[in-house]
């Protein structure tokens, strides 16, 4: 395959920046490239250095005036829930039964699971989301159909069938058995075939019997090195009756602790009301808190507390939570996670934002030697973004904008429209959307 030579201002992070001063913490060409080769970047950063680089036989794309940076990462996302997005409930369990039980019952057909999940692809790929890590429903034909087609649009995707086998629907139910039966197989068949990653997947402790956490840890054994997702502490009602049904644990995170399911690649979707100890063991395993801004004030959850997680040293990453989210955009969500920040009293410069949709992200799920970054021998997953892409931008960048401004403009005021275009291993795909 030849080489292509892509051209435009070119941003990657090195590390989390400290403040907006900390200039170690990123690298930035105003006249950059990025040369990718067999999918993979073969050399970014000036021009004139990659052009040098290139030899005689490559092709260049010209992005010029805009931003080209690694791809953007969405850590926690449903894709049976993208026809649940909008759904108007009081809170988080009204929500799940009355919209979200309901449309993932659908998900048994599997033609209904490919349609949806190649429309999901797409929405990720016009919104520069170039990995995700997904939730699929509890029937192990949606977790092929998400696989199936993450594969031939060649992305770097990551997900798992829910285990559920009790407190849902009997057609959303598997047990415990035929839960660790179902995933053992999609291990299997998927678990690091191409660019794939199998993520085992307990919904979380409301919807799975001990048994079913017990079948849990017994595949987090088997596979230790594979990430684990679920839920924890999002909403007060749903801690309560989880202490209900697990009167003997220490605390809510103490269930998934209790069954082996925390490690360095647990993903613990929203994080938001935890005990002291929670936060400790936390920080501990290395367990990851996945802040979902939009679904979080949506769905009226609560407000992430990051500097509290920080001070602690628990990770942390970024993610929509589509359909409990309300956009499929890391630039809206981070844009909403700002806002949660802001009434918690908490700040969050550009720089770290667009640190965390990338670099942070691929940093929580230990994939930063392949994704996030735009260092040579890296997977070529980039994004290409507009600071002009409707009018009332075109009249803020128009008074005058430095880097840092520039990017808290995308946040707040970009989406889909500010993506010019998504490269899954080198190769254009939003275009071809269109
Ligand atoms: N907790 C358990 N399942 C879900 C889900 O699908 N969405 C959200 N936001 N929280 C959950
Ligand atoms: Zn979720």
């Amino acid at each position: 395959m030849k080489k292509l030579l892509i051209r435009g201002r070119v941003l990657s992070f090195r590390d989390e920046p400290a403040s907006a001063d900390d200039h170690e913490a990123y690298c930035y060409y105003e006249d950059g490239a990025v040369l990718v080769e067999g999918g993979l970047i073969r050399q970014s950063g000036a021009y004139a250095d990659v052009v040098a680089a290139a030899g005689s036989d490559f092709e260049t794309v010209d992005h010029r005036p805009h931003l080209i940076m690694p791809g953007f990462i969405d850590t926690h996302i449903h894709y049976p829930q993208t026809q649940v997005v909008a759904s108007y409930a009081a809170n988080l369990l009204e929500w799940l039964n009355t919209y979200t039980f309901v449309a993932e019952q659908k998900f048994a057909d599997e033609q209904h699971a490919q349609f949806i999940t190649e429309r999901f692809l797409d929405e990720l790929i016009r919104h520069g989301t170039t990995t995700a890590v997904a939730y699929c429903s509890v029937h192990p034909q949606s977790a092929d159909a998400y696989f199936r087609a993450s594969q031939y649009r060649g992305m770097r995707m990551l997900g798992g069938k829910v285990m559920m086998d009790r407190n849902a629907p009997p057609a959303l139910c598997d047990t415990a058995q035929s839960g660790y039966d179902d995933s053992k197989a999609l291990i299997a068949r998927w678990h690091g075939v191409d660019r794939l990653e199998y993520v085992i997947t307990p919904r979380f402790a409301i919807t799975s019997t001990p048994a079913q956490m017990e079948a849990s840890g017994a595949l987090a054994a088997e596979f230790p090195d594979m990430c684990i997702q679920t839920h924890l502490s999002e909403n007060h009602d749903e801690i309560a009756f989880t202490k209900q049904l697990y009167p003997d644990a220490p605390d809510y995170l103490g269930i998934y602790e209790h069954y082996g399911l925390l490690g360095n690649r647990t993903l613990l979707g929203h994080s938001i009301h935890l005990e002291a100890r929670e936060v400790a063991v936390m920080a501990e395993t290395g367990a990851i808190a996945v802040f979902c801004p939009t679904s979080n004030l949506f769905l009226g959850s609560g407000l992430f507390d990051r500097d509290r997680l920080k001070a602690n040293g628990v990770r942390m990453a970024v993610a929509t939570d589509i359909g409990g989210g309300t956009s499929f955009s890391m630039l809206r969500t981070l844009d909403e996670g700002y806002k949660v920040l802001q009434l918690r009293g908490q700040r969050m410069n550009p720089f770290q934002s667009f640190y965390m949709m990338t670099l942070g992200n691929a940093r929580a799920l230990s994939l930063e030697d392949r994704i996030g970054t735009l260092e040579a021998g890296t997977e070529a997953d980039l994004v290409v973004l507009d600071s002009c892409a409707t009018a009332p931008m075109r009249l803020r960048m128009a008074a005058g904008a430095t880097l840092e401004q520039e990017l808290f403009l995308l946040q707040t005021m970009g989406d889909d429209r500010a993506i010019v275009e998504t490269y899954i291993a080198g190769k254009p795909m939003k275009k071809a959307l269109a």
